[in-house]
């Protein structure tokens, strides 16, 4: 009877999707039903028109993953006679996978750039506690066997400091190790968080995803490694679908989250939220910078800011709310190029130093033909990688073989296939112009920084990389920078 409020949700991406009464009752709160108003991918909206999809929805996906990854484990090693899972540890990570997101700002990811003291993650802790408070859900969670560790091991699962020590969790021991995998996996990113929004993404944007979720639950076991530990480790044969799931990774990237004019949307936004994060506007008890700290005035900060700045008379919000109408008029900000930089890290190392000498110089530069001002100019590095860096975040995951299932091993990229990249991150080096142009400035401004900045970076880019073996940093910088000014 406990049961009875169980509740069905037909989803675009998963289909139908049973929810426990407890996540029934976390769902209906107003702390969670704020995500409804933040656009999963910020200003990417402005530009694919699919891409209308909120974190509500992603959160409920996640939330419904994270509950199959770890039946389908428990299935799995009940059958093999083990009890690895319980029903507690289930429900505990149904609860993190909804969760995990309730920290998010307006526009997702633009926010925490507007302010910067708090990650998404941590707000989304702090959330976390204040929605069990305000709603009053302790007994509740008491009566289906949540008691304080098992909120404790939820919030370590949205989000945990790196602590010191063997074992850092407390809300499970290290026997459990592996549960702390399926939500936000700390190690390489390979969780159910990427496993919903890869195919929720691709399918609001009109793309192809080449990863498919349901293999890596039929193939998932868990099985101690050398660490001691025991991990959630696939068959060695999946390999080849992991390379395509970061390869899907990448190409939402390119296409998207990093999309040129996406970009310049944000930067727009961005703008235009850091003009009034000082300022108390009607309507809001306190203000961007302080809501941070108050999650009663942080449940009010939604993407629908952007209208309460647009449709108010406030002459405080004046200068913010130029740039808002500026974006509804298409009147962006102007992407004038790019250029490559492949993340070696001497080569990056020559590219920073290059621009911070050269910083206030080329501003000029560029700005003299059009008597713009150097702070018209914005220079945005976007760096696209596996999420780990340089590294193969492939190489450290663990895989079973068919005739030794209980052993976890490693797969060095050389033993899969010679056809997989070599490098794991790229850098682009952007430059926009915060003015508005006409379409013959624009073109003559393009040309210029093609002339005179990115092509001259390109050769001494590629003179840098094939002579990198035999000369030094500080030999490069000076042979070269005269090809900049
Ligand atoms: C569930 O949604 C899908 C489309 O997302 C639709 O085709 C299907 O008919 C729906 N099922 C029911 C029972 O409404
Ligand atoms: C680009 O990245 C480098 C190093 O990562 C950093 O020093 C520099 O400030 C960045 N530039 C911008 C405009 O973000
Ligand atoms: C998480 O990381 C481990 C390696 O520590 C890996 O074996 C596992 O496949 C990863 N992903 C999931 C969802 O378990």
């Amino acid at each position: 009877s406990l049961m009875k409020n169980c509740k069905v949700f037909n989803d675009s991406v998963h289909g139908h999707m049973e929810f426990h009464p407890l996540l029934v009752k976390i769902i209906d709160t107003p702390q969670f039903q704020r995500l409804r108003y933040i656009k999963q991918l910020g200003g990417a909206y402005f530009v694919y028109p699919g891409a209308s999809h909120n974190r509500f929805e992603h959160s409920l996906g996640v939330g419904y993953l994270a509950g199959e990854l770890a039946q389908a484990l428990k299935t799995k090693h009940d059958n093999e006679g083990e009890n690895l899972i319980d029903e507690k540890d289930i429900l505990s990570v149904q609860i993190a996978g909804l969760c995990h997101d309730l920290g998010h700002g307006p526009f997702s990811h633009m926010f925490e750039s507007v302010c910067p003291k708090k990650k998404h993650e941590q707000i989304s802790i702090e959330m976390f506690d204040y929605l069990v408070e305000e709603n009053g859900l302790k007994p509740l969670m008491k009566l289906y066997g949540l008691c304080d560790p098992d909120l404790i091991f939820i919030k370590e699962m949205i989000h945990s400091e790196d602590k010191h020590g063997n074992w850092p969790h407390e809300g499970r021991g290290e026997d459990k190790s592996f549960l702390y995998e399926i939500v936000a996996n700390k190690t390489n990113g390979v969780d159910v968080d990427k496993f919903d929004y890869f195919a929720r993404d691709c399918h609001h944007l009109g793309m192809q995803n080449n990863f498919d979720y349901r293999r890596f639950l039929k193939f998932a076991r868990v099985c101690e490694a050398e660490d001691g530990k025991k991990h959630i480790c696939i068959r060695d044969k999946e390999v080849y679908n992991m390379y395509d799931f970061f390869h899907t990774r990448y190409c939402l990237h390119r296409r998207a989250y990093q999309h040129r004019v996406n970009k310049a949307i944000e930067i727009m936004i961005r703008d235009a939220l850091s003009k009034v994060k000082d300022i108390k506007i009607e309507g809001f008890e306190k203000t961007l910078l302080e809501s941070i700290d108050d999650m009663a005035a942080y449940t009010k900060l939604t993407d629908c800011l952007l209208q309460v700045i647009l449709f108010s008379t406030d002459d405080n919000l004046k200068e913010a709310k130029e740039i808002i109408e500026r974006i509804f008029s298409r009147d962006l900000y102007v992407f004038l190029g790019e250029t490559l930089v492949v993340e070696s890290k001497v080569c990056k190392n020559i590219f920073v130093k290059l621009i911070s000498q050269k910083k206030i110089e080329w501003k000029k530069k560029l700005a003299e033909p059009l008597r713009l001002k150097p702070e018209d100019f914005e220079t945005v590095n976007v760096t696209i990688n596996y999420g780990m860096k340089e590294r193969n975040p492939i190489e450290t995951m663990y895989f079973y073989t068919k005739s030794d299932p209980q052993k976890a091993v490693k797969l060095p990229k050389e033993q899969v296939s010679h056809l997989l990249p070599d490098t794991f991150s790229e850098t682009f080096i952007r430059v926009y112009c915060k003015k508005s142009l006409q379409p013959d400035e624009k073109k003559r401004l393009e040309n210029w920084c093609k002339e005179n900045i990115f092509e001259p970076l390109q050769t001494r880019l590629s003179f840098c990389n094939c002579t990198l073996n035999c000369i030094t940093v500080t030999s490069c910088v000076p042979q070269t920078s005269h090809y900049i000014i």
